[in-house]
């Protein structure tokens, strides 16, 4: 039986870190709220010169060197990101040429922070069908440029990195397992970024207006993504004939500590198996899962054979869950 296991994994922050202090400074918002209502002590920052594809870039050369795969091995390259470089081309067109991944057939997807997992989706169907042997999927955000650094309700959450995995065609029982995704567009008003589309191309009055930047009402968006984390997180230990004891570590997408910890004991998993970095990252939309897959396998001592699974949600809405057998 074909799989595309997971067979390198890399990540990338940038050096800048914003911490809550440094906020406090900024807007009427205080350490005590941020951590208490969110979790988030700090998040890194993308220079000002570093786009999307340069972020993608580092974590990919990583998720490269550790699978022992040389760029133009590459047949399929997809980035999962809301803050392409520019509206095109795509930004893994941009990362294959400073990637020298030559071979490589490249596109983006836009599923916000469940991304990754996505683009995972896509990725394992071309590989298990035989139609590439070697994929790089990326899930690169740099949010800070979409930021509105004005508004307490918005700019104390995201943050920048980038994560990469290399998946490979192989006779395996291993790799990326049943993928549970769902999407419902009812809510697009509840989190976007109205303009610099064809719907409302960018003006003068969209600058002054600051409708350049990430628009969430978060109250609203809290109780959804609950509900969509446990839906989907059960979904895939059940379309896979699990059961949560099989699973080794869950990697949830990390907006808020509240939301996890809601979902952990929703589903009823213990939380010693729940991965958290949002303390350190905030919420990086589709890096954030790929960025903690990398840290779980590289800091969590996983074993071949163990069962993780990832589970997210975001802008859309989107939601969806993937189980791996490393
Ligand atoms: N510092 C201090 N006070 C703040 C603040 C900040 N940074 N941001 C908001 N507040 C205030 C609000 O103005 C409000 O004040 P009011 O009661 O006087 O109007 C109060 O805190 C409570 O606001 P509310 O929005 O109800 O807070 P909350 O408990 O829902 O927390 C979020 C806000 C955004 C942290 C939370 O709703 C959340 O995490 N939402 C979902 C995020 C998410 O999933 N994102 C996308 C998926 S990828």
């Amino acid at each position: 039986m074909y799989k595309a296991r997971i067979v390198g994994t890399g990540s990338y922050l940038p050096e800048r870190v914003l911490n809550n202090s440094d906020l406090e400074k900024m807007v009427d918002t205080n350490d005590e709220w941020i951590v208490s209502r969110t979790g988030i002590r700090e998040r890194r920052i993308a220079a000002d010169n570093q786009a999307t594809s340069d972020l993608a870039l580092e974590a990919s050369k990583e998720a490269l060197a550790s699978a022992g795969i040389k760029p133009e091995e590459i047949e399929l390259l997809v980035v999962a990101t809301i803050t392409p470089d520019m509206l095109f081309p795509s930004t893994a067109c941009i990362l294959q040429a400073k990637l020298g991944a030559k071979k490589a057939v490249c596109f983006d997807l836009n599923a916000a922070c469940t991304g990754f997992i996505y683009a995972l989706s896509c990725v394992k169907q071309y590989l298990e069908m035989g139609t590439y042997k070697t994929a790089l999927v990326v899930a690169a955000e740099t949010l800070s440029k979409v930021t509105d650094w004005q508004d307490r309700n918005t700019c104390v959450l995201f943050g920048d990195g980038a994560g990469a995995a290399v998946l490979r065609r192989e006779q395996t029982e291993r790799g990326v397992m049943g993928v549970y995704l769902n999407s419902n567009g009812n809510y697009a008003e509840l989190l976007n970024m109205p303009a610099g589309g064809s719907k409302i191309p960018a003006t003068e009055n969209t600058v002054r207006e600051r409708l350049h930047f990430l628009k969430m009402k978060g109250n609203e968006v809290f109780k959804i993504a609950v509900q969509s984390m446990v839906k989907s997180a059960n979904e895939a230990v059940r379309v896979n004939n699990l059961t949560w004891d099989d699973v080794k570590f869950i990697i949830p997408h990390q907006a808020n500590t509240r939301i996890i910890n809601a979902v952990a004991k929703r589903v009823g998993v213990p939380i010693e198996k729940v991965f958290f970095n949002i303390h350190k990252y905030g919420n990086m939309s589709a890096a954030t899962t790929a960025v903690g897959l990398d840290e779980v396998v590289k800091k969590k001592g996983v074993k071949k054979g163990d069962i993780l699974e990832l589970v997210a949600f975001g802008a859309g809405f989107t939601s969806g869950a993937c189980i791996i057998r490393w």
